[in-house]
């Protein structure tokens, strides 16, 4: 008998455990990750699955990778190998690979080879054929492996399983088309591809409906959003079409890309409230020699001019920022211009991170030749000026009343944490607070990257 439909195949697996099985989803990398595992749970709980606390106790342990840099692929082989142990003492444990380290040929190439105990493959977006590889295994004799599948069809029908009930992740388009010369992303993720706009329209008044007040937009190139679709629509159309929605959110969005990032955008932003006050703007470098190497499209002239259009225009706007120390080429000249445009900017939060040799990229060919010492002393002396910068650049929220949304109670300090519109965070004392809900939030001080405040 051939067992087709999704019910047929959830009845399967659960026949084959005693109790309802249990599934620990651990994710790797960035937001695109983080809403992917949601989905894959979305489906696991559709199936049967209950979720477990550690992989110690799980009957399916499934990896959702990131390929971004050396080390993030490492920690995944690294807890891929001590998952060996687990399978010994449990046979019939299914141990599960997906995400875009798996898109690599070399990558499934070294698990076939090297962890023949991994049970399942599947690329980022095959996504929707889980529970079918899991039916798969418990039924059929024979390992299954499947290579990563180049599909790029967009699958709607997929739940999602949130991980938080008032914050949530809202893809409104897949892959890059911008190859940095430095990023995998474009070719594990494939190429650009939006969303339709009635998709995520509908899936937006559904997370309004159901309470979800701080919903993030994703992509990896927002701003290039439209692009390939019937209907006339860019991004700033859409960021206003969800902003005229009915209801009591803040919208977000991650991430813009400065070659794209327009005055329309920043224009929509500050005549909405209920968009976020926040822009995260990567430079990555501020010489404009290794942003050419790095092929950003932009100069920095350009950027420092979309960062005094958007101050002008935007009220309370802070920014953050990516930054990669140590590309290929870069010197202690092109490092002290990078210095220079973080002291200027003045940005709240920098992501930075040392320059990883990616396979297949054009800056994986550059010569590189700059000691790990001297990258590394670059990267902490960045660190400490950026913490000197934010803390200074805190004190002009000090006596200012803002809305907070309520994201958590720290028991130890008896203090509750929540999200200022322009993405700061503020810690204040309280009592029975809903977390989830949005306060108003007297700032009365700053310590290192959170402010204080008292409920107003
Ligand atoms: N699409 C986003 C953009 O263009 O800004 C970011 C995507 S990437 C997932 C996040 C950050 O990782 C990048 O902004 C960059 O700073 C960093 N990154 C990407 N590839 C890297 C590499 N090979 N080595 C070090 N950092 C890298
Ligand atoms: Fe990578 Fe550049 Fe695309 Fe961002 S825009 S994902 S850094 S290639
Ligand atoms: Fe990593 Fe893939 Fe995101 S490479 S950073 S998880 S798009």
């Amino acid at each position: 008998m051939s067992i087709k439909t999704f019910d047929e195949i959830s009845e399967y697996i659960i026949s084959q455990y005693e109790f309802p099985p249990l599934a620990f989803v651990n994710t790797f990398g960035c937001q695109q990750n983080v809403n992917d595992s949601e989905k894959i749970k979305g489906e696991l709980s559709m199936l049967g699955f209950g979720m477990a606390p550690c992989a110690e106790e799980a009957d399916f342990i499934l990896f959702n990778t990131c390929a971004v840099r050396e080390h993030a692929e490492q920690r995944v082989f690294g807890n891929i190998g001590a998952l060996k142990k687990l399978k010994e003492q449990n046979p019939k444990l299914i141990i599960g690979l997906c995400g875009c380290m798996v898109q690599q040929q070399h990558i499934v190439d070294k698990i076939k080879q090297s962890y023949p105990y991994v049970d399942i493959v599947f690329g980022v977006n095959a996504i929707h054929l889980l529970p079918e590889l899991i039916y798969q295994k418990l039924s059929g004799t024979k390992k299954i492996l499947l290579d990563p599948v180049e599909n790029m069809d967009i699958f709607e029908e997929v739940q999602t399983k949130r991980d938080s009930s008032f914050k949530a992740w809202l893809p409104i388009m897949y892959g890059c088309d911008n190859f940095c010369s430095f990023c995998i992303v474009p070719y594990v993720r494939g190429r650009e591809r939006s969303r339709k706009p009635e998709a995520i329209l509908k899936e937006f008044k559904q997370l309004v409906a159901d309470g979800y007040k701080d919903i993030t937009l994703l992509g990896q190139n927002v701003n290039s959003y439209g692009k390939g679709l019937n209907e006339e629509i860019d991004f700033s159309d859409l960021l206003q079409m969800l902003a005229s929605e009915d209801g009591d959110f803040r919208i977000r969005f991650m991430t813009s890309h400065p070659k794209d990032a327009t005055h329309k955008m920043i224009d929509t932003i500050a005549k909405n409230n209920k968009i976020s006050n926040h822009i995260h703007l990567p430079v990555q470098s501020g010489s404009n020699r290794i942003l050419s190497l790095m092929n950003r499209v932009y100069s920095i002239e350009q950027y420092k001019g979309l960062i005094e259009y958007a101050k002008e225009k935007i009220s309370n706007v802070t920014f953050s920022s990516d930054i990669i120390i140590g590309f290929p080429g870069e010197t202690e000249k092109d490092f002290q211009k990078t210095l220079s445009l973080v002291k200027q900017i003045g940005y709240m939060q920098l992501f930075t991170f040392i320059f990883s040799k990616r396979s297949g990229t054009k800056a994986a060919e550059m010569r590189d030749d700059t000691p790990r010492k001297i990258k590394t002393d670059r990267l902490n002396f960045l660190v400490k000026e950026q913490e000197i910068i934010a803390e200074q650049a805190l004190q002009q929220f000090i006596g200012t009343v803002e809305r907070v949304l309520v994201e958590e109670y720290i028991d130890d300090k008896k203090l509750y944490t929540g999200r200022l519109d322009n993405n700061l965070t503020i810690e204040f004392p309280g009592e029975n607070i809903i977390v989830g809900n949005f306060l108003t939030v007297t700032v009365t001080g700053a310590r290192k990257a959170m402010l204080k405040g008292v409920i107003k």
